[in-house]
C-alpha cells in the first residue's frame, strides 16, 4: 500500500518524508491556497524535487481543450507529475487524450462506482474517490472504495484506486483491507497512526523501571 500526503504544503512533506514513509502528494487548488504560494508550477517542482514519486497537480480548466493544454505544461514540469483533472464529461474527454499521449491522469471528485468505472474505461492511470465528503452527508465512504475495487477486480482494470478525503487513521485501516493501493493522507493522520495509549503507557513503564535498576 502506498502512502501519498495530501497536502501543497513543504514543510508537511519534509515531515512525511523524514517518517520514511512517503511515496507521492496529491495537491488541489484548495491545498495550493492553503500553501499560500501563487507561483504554483515552482511550488509543484519544488515538491517533485523533495519526492521523488507521483506528485498530482490540478488543472483548473473546466473545458476539454483547456484541460488539455493545461495537463500538457503540468506534466512538462518534471517527470513525476501527475495531471489531476475533475470526473465530469469535459474530463474524461481530456483525461483519454492525455492518457494515450502518455502523460498518467488521476481523476478527482469522484464519489459514485460509475464514475470510476468512466475513468478506467477513460484510461486514467489513478482514480480519486473522496469517502471523507460522502460521510460528511451521511453516505457511505469506504463502501464506495469497496465496490470500485470489485469492479476493477472484475475487469482487471490497471486504474490504481487513491483513497482521497481521509478523515481519521480508521480510513487507511479500512483501506489497506480493501487493498486499495494508494491512500492519500494529511499530515495529522499520518502521524495519528502511529499513536496508541498503550504504547505510551508500556513505554512510560519500561523508562520508570530503567530508572529503579539505575538506582
Ligand atoms: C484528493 O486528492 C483531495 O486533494 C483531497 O483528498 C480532498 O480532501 P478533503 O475532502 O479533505 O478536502
Amino acid at each position: 500500500m502506498k502512502f501519498f500526503i495530501d497536502t501543497a504544503d513543504l514543510d508537511e512533506i519534509r515531515a512525511a518524508k523524514a517518517m520514511g514513509v512517503l511515496d507521492g502528494v496529491t495537491t488541489n487548488p484548495s491545498l495550493m491556497k492553503q500553501a499560500g504560494r501563487k507561483d504554483t508550477d515552482a511550488l509543484l517542482k519544488e515538491i517533485c524535487e523533495i519526492v521523488q514519486g507521483p506528485v498530482s497537480g490540478e488543472v483548473v480548466a473546466l473545458d476539454t481543450e483547456g484541460m488539455i493544454v493545461e495537463g500538457k505544461r503540468l506534466a512538462a514540469l518534471n517527470q513525476h507529475i501527475v495531471v489531476k483533472i475533475p470526473t465530469t464529461l469535459d474530463g474524461l474527454r481530456a483525461c483519454r487524450t492525455l492518457s494515450d499521449q502518455g502523460i498518467p491522469v488521476n481523476m478527482t471528485l469522484v464519489f459514485s462506482p460509475s464514475q470510476a468505472l468512466l475513468c478506467a474505461k477513460a484510461g486514467a492511470a489513478y482514480v480519486s474517490p473522496f469517502v471523507g465528503r460522502l460521510d460528511d452527508i451521511s453516505g457511505d465512504g469506504m463502501q464506495l472504495v469497496e465496490d470500485i475495487m470489485e469492479i476493477y477486480s472484475n475487469y482487471d482494470y490497471p486504474t490504481e484506486v487513491i483513497v482521497a478525503s481521509i478523515r481519521h487513521p480508521e480510513h487507511v485501516v479500512q483501506s489497506g483491507l480493501l487493498g486499495a493501493d494508494i491512500a492519500t493522507i494529511p499530515l495529522k493522520v499520518i502521524q495519528q497512526l502511529v499513536q496508541h495509549p498503550l504504547t505510551d503507557k508500556g513505554l512510560a513503564a519500561f523508562m520508570a523501571d530503567w530508572d529503579k535498576l539505575q538506582g
